[in-house]
């Protein structure tokens, strides 16, 4: 299949799973939203009140909420009607109202066509490794930002998330002492196909998910005219949560599940 025959695949999954996810988020989330995405987005967004920002990919619209109560004017977009139907129908308890708009993230000029350099702030979070082409997202958004602006996304953490990482766990006698360990065990990184994954436990249709290194992720983004400006990776901390499961995310607190990166216009090409 070719990217555009993928990107239509992942399209008709997502508006037939956007009840799920909509009800599985509700109106602020779930637990890497509280933990990671929403911490390390705000951290690196620094947002001004009366910004304009552009939430690229949005769901149901758990991040364009957040960043409309934080005072930003939130114009956010995906390509599932169903999903954005669904934002809409959340409402908000706070900020200037939220402008939903059906936009394909891999449509370079249907971005483009949102405002050329009128966005002080466009996020994108946890839907790059949901596409099968980003280039044309990192182009967009190099005309669509201010000339101060700035790209933030977070995405599955390429080293340790997209790559297909097995958990595990195991006890040892050491020296007289009982030593558990969780941990991961990664055995690729370079060459990962696409693969279809469930998600969330319980998801009910697997869409295919889309690992890049990180020289491709980041590089792509220079390709575009943008200059990398910033970094975040967070791990739970053990007062966030009770493991849900031994093997999950939260025993594992040295290593981040998700990467996310700021990037800034460039000068023009
Ligand atoms: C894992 S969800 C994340 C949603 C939201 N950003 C969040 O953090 O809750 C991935 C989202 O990417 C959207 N998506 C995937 N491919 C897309 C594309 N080509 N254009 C626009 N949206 C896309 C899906 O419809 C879905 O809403």
């Amino acid at each position: 299949m070719d990217a555009q025959a993928l990107n239509a695949e992942g399209r008709a999954i997502w508006d037939a799973k956007a009840a799920f996810w909509d009800e599985l988020h509700g109106d602020e989330g779930n637990r890497f939203h509280r933990c990671f995405v929403g911490p390390s987005v705000e951290h690196l967004l620094a947002l001004q009140p009366g910004e304009r920002v552009l939430d690229i990919a949005c769901g149901n619209g758990v991040i364009a909420r957040r960043l409309a109560a934080l005072g930003g004017r939130v114009t956010a977009t995906d390509f599932s009607a169903a999903l954005i139907e669904k934002a809409r129908a959340r409402g908000q308890s706070g900020g200037e109202p939220i402008a939903y708009q059906v936009v394909d993230a891999t449509d370079e000029a249907a971005l483009v066509a949102l405002g050329e350099g009128v966005f002080n702030a466009i996020t994108c979070t946890m839907a790059l490794m949901d596409m099968p082409v980003i280039a044309p997202l990192f182009r967009a958004a190099r005309r669509l930002l201010t000339a101060g602006g700035r790209l933030v996304i977070a995405t599955a953490h390429p080293a340790f998330n997209s790559n297909g990482p097995t958990f595990y766990a195991e006890m040892s006698d050491e020296a007289g002492q009982l030593i558990e360990r969780v941990g991961l065990k990664i055995s690729r990184y370079l060459d990962v196909p696409p693969v279809k994954g469930a998600g969330a436990p319980g998801e009910p249709t697997p869409h295919t998910y889309y690992h890049r290194t990180l020289s491709e992720l980041l590089n792509e983004a220079v390709a575009a005219g943008l200059v990398l400006d910033g970094v975040d990776e967070r791990g739970f901390r053990p007062i966030d949560e009770i493991p849900p499961r031994l093997l999950s995310w939260s025993s594992v607190p040295q290593i981040p599940p998700v990467l996310a990166v700021r990037w800034r216009p460039g000068p023009h090409p």
